[in-house]
């Protein structure tokens, strides 16, 4: 955009206060983006936006809980799936394409501005909903079970969370490295999606899924995934085969476990943290990889569960905050 010329306009979800999902919300008329990416300051690809996803780094932003706190107000958002509007010079994306898209921040928005390394063509069989869920959760679960978990074909995976976002990517992405997947879930609702994603066994959190996945997996798992923490983090370890390996994700559960170190010497086991976002921030190379790695599974399918208005954004956060989110929640933004 020249210098000095008048943005247009466009609707987006601001947090103004950090008071929580239900309040911290404003629906706005804003100006468009400048073309420039918010974070990187340098010409990113301008998405008109279709779909925004909804992910817990938003609740927590909600809060003023996560480690990224831009000045008040700002848009939250952190991926979208849309159609290209413009993009810089050489890069791999062009007016007109469907993409998926991270734009860290600014996604709950008409347009969104994305740098051109975090922006990949949306596959035909995938609907724009589709696309708002193909990065955050995908890429991290690709990052967390492979590049940081070591997972090896043939090798068994226990996915806790199963049924939410990071959950239902991690199973597909197990699946396509050729693993046994099994996920935990709380309810039975959580289990029929942890099942269409493509686990071969659900277990419950509430019942004996650290002796019953012992059992299935012939004395222990290989790798768990664990985006949830808390208290369960003990039998996470308990449930491990020699050489097994917990990757730590997320504490959707509200409590950050300790560790006995003894434990990991008795069967020689590993606790590994997976931080994806800070990871590839900085290297751009490792983000194109693991997404071409990602694109080229084919048994990526993001499960799309509730879809709201971008007026209801508040009330999607809170599904995410009250454990009620199957797959990605999505805020379908226009048609
Ligand atoms: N490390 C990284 O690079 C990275 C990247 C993306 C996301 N994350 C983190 O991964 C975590 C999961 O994100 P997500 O998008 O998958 O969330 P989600 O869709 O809401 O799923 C989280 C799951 O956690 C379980 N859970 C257990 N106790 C819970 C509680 N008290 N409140 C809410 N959920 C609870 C729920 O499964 P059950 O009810 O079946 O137990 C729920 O399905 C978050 O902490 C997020 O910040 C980390």
């Amino acid at each position: 955009m020249p210098p000095g010329s008048i943005r247009d306009r466009m609707r987006a979800q601001q947090i103004t206060e950090l008071t929580g999902p239900s309040s911290a919300l404003q629906l706005g008329d804003v100006p468009e983006p400048d073309g420039k990416h918010l974070m990187t300051g340098r010409e990113g690809v301008v998405v008109d936006v279709r779909a925004a996803g909804v992910s817990f780094p938003e609740v927590l932003q909600t809060r003023g809980e996560y480690q990224v706190k831009p000045d008040l107000p700002f848009v939250p958002g952190s991926e979208v799936g849309g159609v290209v509007r413009s993009a810089p010079e050489g890069a791999g994306v062009h007016p007109g394409d469907r993409v998926a898209a991270f734009c860290m921040l600014g996604g709950f928005a008409e347009v969104a501005v994305a740098p051109e390394f975090m922006t990949f063509k949306l596959p035909d069989e995938l609907d724009f909903a589709q696309g708002a869920g193909l990065i955050l959760n995908y890429h991290t679960a690709y990052f967390a079970l492979k590049l940081r978990g070591r997972l090896e074909q043939g090798e068994t995976v226990l996915v806790h969370g199963a049924a939410g976002g990071v959950g239902t990517a991690a199973i597909q992405v197990a699946k396509g490295l050729g693993a046994t997947v099994y996920g935990v879930v709380s309810s039975d609702e959580k289990e029929r999606v942890a099942r269409e994603a493509g686990a071969d066994e659900v277990l419950r959190a509430d019942g004996p899924w650290k002796d019953e996945a012992k059992e299935r997996s012939g004395g222990g798992v290989d790798v768990v995934l664990d985006p949830v923490g808390g208290d369960r983090f003990t039998d996470s370890l308990r449930s491990l085969g020699e050489g097994g390996r917990v990757v730590v994700v997320g504490f959707t559960g509200g409590s950050i476990p300790e560790v006995r170190v003894n434990r990991l010497l008795l069967n020689n086991t590993e606790v590994i943290g997976a931080g994806w976002g800070a990871y590839v921030l900085g290297k751009p190379e490792v983000y194109v990889e693991i997404g071409n790695a990602v694109l080229a599974l084919d048994t990526i399918r993001p499960v799309v569960g509730a879809r709201f208005p971008l007026e209801k954004a508040g009330e999607a956060l809170e599904l995410l905050d009250t454990r009620g989110a199957l797959g990605k929640v999505v805020l379908e933004v226009s048609s």
